[in-house]
């Protein structure tokens, strides 16, 4: 079926239009033909951008591991789902077949079930990049419990705050996990955490590293042993399309992390219909993500698209430097990668260091290079073009977010022609604005403005956990009946789309979204600190890199510079997690203030990134002295 696999440019168009001008009979179609369903449908959408309130396919019941795997078995049971390579090349590499993962898969929810766990269940995922993670999240859904993943990069804090704002019952996680040279001390940061959450009551424990652990009785328990223990097959729980499937947390710019909620139906057909075309996925690809599954990314396009496609996805458990930086390329010539999709930040890194690593491997059976995350400067893209690609393997720049569940603007590899920086044209169905700040549309081409949709597409979120008036607040307050990003872009005179970045208080290092104010929340704990700002800064490899202005009290002022730039990054390690880290932090008599209060991040992220030249009209501030105090001090 044609609309299902676009193959030219001509193509896109026209089944663009159609989407478009016939959304629900457009995606009608895709859901009736490429999908299981237990139940078709009532009504395909409704859908009121005011309350906010989005149903798609309304009725129909389904289970998203029926299409993950069950319908595989009888044409590609013995095809190779998921390839686990591991943090050391030295331990071999895993082929889980579509038959073996239904059985882990199967296994594993009854052992779920038998722990208590069942349908609207919250259960937390904090393991690492191994295969129980897959089949974990895989598990949940075949029983209707309702995963909430954490990167396993978090803090026992950051943790903790994200298994009691969702209520998870349940922890899955493992005894540590490898990190290149190094080993994390996963379950103990997991002991940490529960002494906050006194709703976990059952602890799952992955075996991976081998180390010695405390094991809590009553409420910790090895997976392994119940996982043999377990029946190997699990007559799936029929859900509703707008059942939740999972909730996944997003820094906001303030306050707490966003429970991002995504539910079943929606969610499956648009990141299996995505996934197929973007990539231009055939039967026979091995095709990998370098994401980790605690990412939105790791969800759609290692997990769900891929499987639903019935794929063979590569899972790396480990870090593209370890043992040297030709990992990534030892990895694609080893399972004759034919998609690689990673982030412009690890491009950056991989790039500082050369061609020699590349020129040690076979790269040819790369077809297709996609990247995500944050905006890909010219030079990381040409980088990535010649010398991965060797100029034969489109480019897909995917722009999108946790938010919106799949791929929303992006070339379609093979026919859309690409530009580097861009990421080019709306996915089909996807109708994007660009708003002026009075809230008016900025229509033409050759302009710019601040990135909105304008109609509902299948899988986006539907709200923030425990807290629909945020979502409302956040994401359809800004620009009346629009769906605001928080991103600004420019449409260039062919309709092509540019991210510029976000205009809000999100920073986003080395592909991770972070808020100031959690960070400076943080920060202000030290008994030392009076007030924080933190702004981002242009860093060469991570993008952007985080610049801290603190002002002391009184009693801080005589201590040791160094110790407390030490005690503070502490801090923000043990409560968010060392992604959140600062890399500059200026001490300061006070900051730049609005007559109403506010700081001035405007001014202070002008100084931070060296352009001072023009910091615009400082005499209205509250305390315009200062602003050359700091420039004066600038690091
Ligand atoms: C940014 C990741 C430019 C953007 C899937 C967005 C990008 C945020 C791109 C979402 C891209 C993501 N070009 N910017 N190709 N992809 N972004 O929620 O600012 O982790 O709003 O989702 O990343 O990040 P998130």
């Amino acid at each position: 079926m044609s609309n299902y696999h676009i193959k030219h440019l001509e193509e896109y168009y026209q089944v663009y239009r159609k989407s478009v001008r016939n959304p629900e009979s457009f995606w009608e179609e895709i859901a009736e033909e490429h999908f299981m369903w237990r139940k078709k449908w009532d009504n395909v959408l409704s859908w009121d951008f005011s309350k906010p309130e989005v149903k798609w396919f309304e009725g129909a019941k389904l289970n998203i591991t029926e299409n993950c795997i069950d319908r595989h078995l009888y044409t590609r049971g013995d095809k190779t789902a998921i390839i686990f390579e591991p943090n050391s090349p030295d331990e071999e590499a895993l082929h889980i077949t579509y038959r073996e993962l239904h059985d882990r898969v199967c296994r594993f929810a009854n052992v779920l079930k038998e722990n208590g766990v069942g349908k609207g269940d919250r259960v937390c995922i904090y393991l690492p990049m191994i295969p129980e993670l897959a089949v974990s999240v895989l598990a949940c859904a075949r029983i209707g419990a309702i995963h909430s993943v954490v990167f396993a990069g978090f803090s026992a804090t950051a943790l903790a705050t994200r298994i009691n704002d969702s209520d998870c019952k349940m922890v899955i996680t493992s005894d540590g996990s490898y990190r290149g040279a190094k080993t994390i001390d996963l379950k103990g940061i997991v002991d940490e955490a529960l002494q906050e959450c006194p709703g976990v009551n059952n602890v799952l424990v992955a075996k991976r590293i081998n180390s010695d652990i405390n094991m809590q009785k009553g409420r910790d328990q090895w997976l392994q042993p119940l996982l043999d223990e377990a029946y190997h097959d699990c007559v799936p729980e029929i859900m509703d399309a707008e059942d939740p499937l999972f909730i996944l947390y997003t820094s906001g710019s303030t306050g707490k992390p966003k429970g991002m909620v995504h539910t079943t139906a929606g969610y499956m057909v648009y990141t299996a219909y995505t996934f197929k075309n973007v990539f231009q996925y055939r039967e026979q690809d091995v095709y990998w993500c370098t994401a980790d599954i605690g990412w939105i990314t790791g969800h759609s396009y290692i997990v769900y698209g891929p499987l639903c496609n019935g794929a063979t996805t590569v899972m790396f458990e480990g870090v593209p430097s370890y043992p040297d930086f030709g990992r990534f390329w030892d990895i694609v010539e080893k399972h004759k990668v034919n998609q690689f999709y990673t982030a412009p930040t690890a491009i950056r890194a991989l790039a500082k260091e050369g061609v020699e690593h590349l020129e040690k491997h076979d790269l040819s059976s790369l077809k297709v290079l996609g990247t995500v995350g944050e905006p890909i400067n010219e030079e990381a893209w040409h980088w990535y073009d010649d010398n991965v690609g060797k100029k034969k393997s489109p480019i897909v720049d995917t722009w999108w977010q946790t938010e919106t569940g799949g791929i929303m603007i992006t070339p379609i590899a093979f026919c859309t022609p690409t530009k580097p920086t861009y990421a080019t044209l709306p996915f089909i169905g996807i109708q994007p604005a660009l708003m002026d700040e009075q809230g008016a549309e900025i229509k033409g081409n050759q302009v710019d403005g601040r990135l909105c949709i304008k109609f509902p597409w299948p899988s986006m979120a539907r709200t923030i956990w425990g807290n629909h008036q945020r979502y409302k607040d956040t994401y359809f307050s800004a620009y009346d009946g629009k769906y605001f990003t928080g991103d600004g872009a420019l449409r260039d005179e062919v309709g092509y789309y540019r991210i510029t970045g976000r205009v809000d208080d999100v920073i986003i290092v080395s592909g991770h979204n972070l808020g100031t104010a959690p960070i400076e929340d943080a920060i202000n704990e030290h008994p030392a600190v009076s007030e924080s700002a933190i702004v981002g800064f242009p860093h060469d490899i991570k993008g952007n890199a985080l610049y801290g202005y603190v002002t002391l009290k009184e009693t801080g002022e005589s201590r040791d510079p160094d110790n407390l730039r030490k005690e503070i990054n502490q801090i923000i390690t043990e409560q968010i997690g060392p992604i959140a880290k600062l890399d500059k932090i200026q001490f300061t008599n006070g900051l730049p203030k609005t007559r109403s209060g506010k700081i001035m991040r405007r001014i202070l992220r002008k100084i931070a990134s060296n352009e001072t030249e023009n910091l615009g009209d400082t005499s209205t501030l509250l305390n315009p002295e200062c602003v050359q105090e700091i420039m004066d001090n600038v690091l």
